[in-house]
């Protein structure tokens, strides 16, 4: 992508991209600090016209409860999780959020849980942290139908709480399996809560964002490139850490090999 196009989708963050020019190597943590995003609306309609990572050790995903998910094909997985009944979750949901996207994406996308418009709408991030979403990653070169996005519940929890353990593990397998389907080359947790149950540690998305994690799936035969990084709600909220999403967003495709 051309950086005058990448400019004004950084700007549509709220980035100003004045050090576009500059590979990530060259970018010193006081340039981070003077790409801090400008304040101001995140979501204005964009105009266009105009690292080899280091990977530690992997975290391993949640054991399958559920052995049966293992083997299905997309259409039993949508089917199953249409019906899925496995938590008390799947009692206040207008529809299940089963996920979106190309599904042989290269990037995938997992954020929290539906809120109240995606529970409406069946769709994830379809509200305005959705639309900084989208954002990001036109950004990154991504437009939103190339990635595949999906949630680590899809049942919207009330009252737009974090989702506990026990949801989470119980939509895992499904997660999983969509994990397996897709086969990305490379995973983007959005928020704490992605983040903390993808990797099951407990720390924060402060001290896990700026590097190269790995997931490996139930099995252990699949490893992931994961990046974390802030969830788009909270970036609307402290703008101020755009620059560091933006730095993450980079490392991400450093691993699709995306000319930054
Ligand atoms: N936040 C999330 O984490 N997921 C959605 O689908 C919407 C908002």
């Amino acid at each position: 992508m051309d950086h005058q196009r990448q400019g004004a989708y950084l700007r549509a963050m709220g980035i100003v991209p004045w050090r576009l020019a500059s590979s990530p190597a060259q970018t010193s943590p006081t340039d981070h600090d003077k790409l801090a995003a400008a304040a101001g609306p995140v979501n204005d309609p964009v105009d266009v016209s105009g690292v080899s990572p280091d990977i530690p050790e992997p975290a391993s995903l949640q054991q399958a409860p559920a052995n049966d998910v293992a083997g299905m094909d997309w259409h039993a997985l949508d089917q199953t999780v249409a019906g899925c009944t496995r938590c008390a979750l799947s009692q206040g949901r207008t529809q299940t959020v089963f996920g979106v996207g190309d599904r042989q994406a290269r990037l995938m996308v997992i954020g929290e849980a539906p809120g109240a418009e995606e529970d409406r709408r069946g769709e994830p991030f379809v509200g305005r942290a959705g639309g900084l979403l989208d954002n990001m990653l036109l950004a990154m070169g991504q437009p939103r139908g190339q990635v595949f996005i999906a949630n680590i519940v899809k049942c919207r929890p009330p009252g737009n709480r974090d989702p506990v353990g026990e949801e989470a593990a119980a939509c895992a397998p499904y997660l999983n399996r969509q994990i397996e389907l897709v086969a990305p080359e490379v995973i983007l947790a959005v928020g704490r809560i992605a983040a903390q149950r993808l990797l099951e540690t407990d720390e924060a998305v402060g001290r896990l964002r700026g590097r190269m994690h790995e997931l490996s799936l139930p099995g252990g035969e699949r490893r992931v490139p994961l990046v974390v990084t802030y969830h788009p709600a909270y970036l609307l909220r402290t703008p101020e850490h755009k620059a560091r999403a933006w730095e993450d967003l980079k490392l991400a495709m450093s691993v699709l090999g995306g000319a930054v």
